[in-house]
């Protein structure tokens, strides 16, 4: 019998952890996350991806900063909504923002870099896992504020792809789904 890949059953049974605490990565973690992340496929080795990481106290000046993006979405937020987006990124101990850094291409179009980044997003989560921290990949109105993508300094052809929660988990997993693939392969 061909040897089995024993990295199958844990792409199976990857679950994200809405709940995280610390301690989160250190920097050697974080850097082996980077490394994976950066080996996700890319056409013409543009590397169209930026990774951005928040640790510490740097999340309450994020937080600051998610504030002010409800307020300019919602000037009427009330007091419970805006502390609620102060204290977002407080809910893991590291928080990676994955942008994809877009370039002109002729033969790479955008959609494939914006694939290219979430890939690499999604590496990071897999990283985290196989390091035994948990992790999930958020977004919500915030990762359309280009307000929000400049005061992180992103430049004008880059994009949020997701913030990358990552810490110890704090919860119980969840039941993995049990999919049936035929909803959603065919032979041709
Ligand atoms: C692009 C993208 C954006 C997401 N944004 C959010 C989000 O803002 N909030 C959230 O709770 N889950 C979000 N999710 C879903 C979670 O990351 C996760 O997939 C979900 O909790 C289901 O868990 P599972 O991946 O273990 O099945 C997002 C997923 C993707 C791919």
């Amino acid at each position: 019998m061909a040897t089995v890949f024993n990295g199958l059953s844990f792409l199976q049974q990857r679950n994200s952890m809405p709940k995280l605490t610390g301690p989160g990565p250190d920097a050697a973690e974080l850097e082996q996350m980077l490394q994976c992340a950066l080996r996700s496929p890319d056409h013409a080795r543009l590397r169209p991806w930026r990774f951005i990481s928040i640790q510490g106290d740097r999340r309450k000046d994020f937080g600051e900063l998610l504030r002010a993006s409800l307020l300019r979405r919602d000037p009427d937020a009330d007091d419970a909504a805006q502390e609620k987006a102060r204290n977002a990124p407080l809910r893991a101990p590291l928080v990676i923002a994955v942008l994809v850094s877009l370039k002109e291409h002729p033969k790479v179009p955008a959609w494939e870099q914006r694939i290219s980044a979430g890939c690499a997003a999604f590496s990071l989560i897999l990283a985290a896992e196989a390091l035994n921290y948990g992790a999930i990949w958020r977004t919500g109105a915030v990762a359309e504020d280009k307000q929000l993508l400049r005061d992180l300094g992103g430049a004008d052809n880059e994009e949020f792809v997701g913030f990358i929660y990552v810490g110890r988990p704090d919860c119980n997993a969840k039941p993995v789904p049990t999919m049936v693939s035929e909803e959603f392969h065919r032979a041709w």
